[in-house]
């Protein structure tokens, strides 16, 4: 199974993401390495062990990172995700999954030396780990099989001002680093605002006992005005998409470009400018998700979901 290390600030969608990541035999989930985002750093590396001790994943080891971006201030999300970063009321994690002295960014650096070019790195979060990561081991692209990222929001508008998704948007320093230097494969906002659970599979999971309720409001946890807005009928659960890309490499079509990440300026802050037309004249940094196969990610989940609730 293909190793790979999950730098995560669960959120609803990232919970979700973890658990489709840790439940497939395909991935072997080597560690978690926690993030500021949807809350400060505490709350997201104490939903991450949450997460763990909910299926019994206490081996997997969680570092805990930034609690800051690189220079901006800090903003967090608890509007969209719920008081503490995470709806569904997981308890208190227990001591196996304490998280050690190393930082995020250091266990980065270590597990990439260490699996000698095997590593996937997923990135579902604000990208200041991997920055300092980058800054540590200027070599992190070539360690890496691959670093595939969630953030930005490539031929489309975003969803914390007009231009800017908001991993990208929390820390756009980070993410200028890591998308000018880092070869990444990015998942943007236009193709995970599509990637949902259709109602019909969420509908019941709440009868489920105590994770199925927590999973249903996982999957439930856009607003009626936040449907409206983006025009769909169930959240867009935006970290699983990267889980089912790392399950099945035929679920993203991604096209090369020269891009980079504005990150000073009020309106353009976190926007990821892709050069599609090659104005340029810039060499190709990394990959842009241009589209997914939704059905197959819809399997993913259903098939996902159920493992989870068989435990
Ligand atoms: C991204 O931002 C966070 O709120 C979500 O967890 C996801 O990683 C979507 O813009
Ligand atoms: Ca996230």
């Amino acid at each position: 199974s293909r190793p790979v290390l999950i730098d995560t600030d669960p959120g609803c969608d990232d919970a979700v993401a973890l658990l489709a990541a840790l439940e497939h035999a395909s991935l072997e989930v080597v560690g978690l390495t926690t993030v500021h985002g949807n809350a400060p750093v505490e709350d997201t590396t104490r939903n991450a062990r949450a997460i763990l001790e909910a299926v019994d994943r206490t081996d997997v080891p969680v570092a805990r990172g930034a609690d800051r971006p690189l220079l901006v201030d800090l903003e967090t999300s608890e509007y969209v995700h719920g008081g503490g970063g995470l709806r569904g009321d997981l308890p208190d994690p227990g001591p196996a999954t304490e998280p050690g002295d190393v930082h995020a960014a250091r266990r980065i650096v270590e597990q990439a030396r260490a699996h000698d070019g095997d590593l996937a790195l997923a990135t579902i979060g604000p990208l200041t780990n991997v920055a300092l990561a980058h800054a540590m081991e200027p070599a992190l692209p070539e360690l890496l099989d691959e670093l595939i990222v969630m953030g930005g929001a490539a031929f489309a508008s975003g969803n914390v001002t007009p231009l800017a998704e908001a991993n990208f948007h929390s820390d756009p320093h980070a993410a200028r680093r890591v998308v000018r230097d880092c070869e990444p494969t990015i998942v943007g906002l236009d193709v995970t605002a599509r990637a949902a659970v259709p109602p019909e599979r969420v509908d019941g999971l709440e009868r489920d006992g105590p994770l199925g309720r927590s999973l249903y409001e996982w999957l439930t946890y856009y607003d009626a005005d936040r449907l409206e807005r983006y025009g769909i009928e169930s959240a867009a659960i935006h970290d699983a998409l990267v889980i089912a890309e790392l399950i099945d490499d035929g679920v993203l079509e991604t096209r090369s470009y020269p891009m980079e990440v504005a990150a000073d300026g009020d309106l353009a802050r976190g926007a990821l400018v892709v050069d599609e037309n090659g104005v340029t004249g810039a060499a190709e940094n990394g990959e842009v998700a241009i589209e997914a196969d939704y059905e197959r990610y819809r399997e993913l989940m259903s098939a996902s979901l159920e493992r989870v609730l068989e435990r």
